[in-house]
């Protein structure tokens, strides 16, 4: 995926950290409301970091992504958290923490095995009494093809500009596709147009649900039902390690 390759420095103009205040708060009420008291995080597909921008205000947060560009992005909004390279479907890093999180990169996983590893990687860096939180783009219930547009001006003179289109050719897989057609600009240069293709998971709840309990998580809830056009609404799945 171009995104998170060659393109990774354009992301925060893509999808910018100050925008994702509202949903951080989301996320932390989550984790102190399953488990009071956490003070470390791990994120499994941590991206740009994003949302571990405001997290890291309330959470020690260790970042983890497959990309090494988007650990390097990562690492200019958040130089003081520990960001490690790792697959979260196989990464172990042999700790815990009072709390995993895996926001859209979940996505990621596009098979029901893709999505019990990634599961499993969770449960395993999670302290026992510890919380993993969840959140899918979209579940089975919650997706429609939809389109959507936006980027940002940058200060240092680039600007991007791109339109994301979900679409479900065949909805007896557990697969979606999503294309990005994203217009480039920077000084001294023609604007370049790239298309970037993405495969992405979509299971139905009670898959999350019996999963999460497979791998060992107890008494798993979903909270929320996803409106597409709001980012703090997203189906969010809690679910705590046995004590
Ligand atoms: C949309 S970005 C995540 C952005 C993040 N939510 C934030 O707050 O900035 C998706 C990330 O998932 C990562 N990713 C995809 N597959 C992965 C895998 N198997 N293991 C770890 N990270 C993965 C990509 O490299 C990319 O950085």
């Amino acid at each position: 995926m171009r995104l998170y390759g060659d393109l990774a420095p354009w992301f925060h103009l893509l999808t910018a950290p100050e925008d994702y205040a509202a949903e951080a708060e989301r996320y932390r009420s989550l984790i102190v409301g399953a488990a009071p008291g956490a003070r470390t995080l791990l994120e499994l597909g941590s991206g740009g970091g994003n949302n571990a921008s405001h997290l890291k205000r309330h959470f020690s947060c260790t970042l983890s992504d497959i990309s090494p560009q988007m650990l390097a992005l990562s690492r200019t909004v958040n130089p003081d958290c520990e960001h490690v390279l790792g697959d979260m479907r196989t990464v172990r890093l042999g700790r815990t923490f009072d709390a995993v999180f895996v926001h859209d990169a979940v996505a990621y996983m596009a098979t029901e095995n893709e999505l019990r590893d990634c599961l499993g990687t969770a449960y395993a860096h999670t302290r026992p009494g510890g919380v993993g939180l969840f959140v899918p783009d979209y579940t089975r219930e919650t997706f429609r093809s939809r389109t959507s547009h936006g980027g940002h001006d940058g200060a240092d003179g680039r600007s991007l500009r791109y339109l994301e289109w979900s679409t479900d050719p065949d909805p007896a897989d557990t697969a979606y596709e999503v294309d990005y057609a994203v217009v480039l600009r920077e000084p001294g240069h023609d604007p370049r147009v790239v298309h970037d293709h993405h495969r992405e998971g979509l299971f139905p709840e009670h898959t999350w649900l019996y999963l999460l309990e497979q791998v060992g998580f107890e008494s798993p809830v979903a909270h929320g039902r996803a409106d597409p056009d709001d980012d703090t609404s997203q189906t969010a799945f809690v679910a705590r390690r046995p004590g």
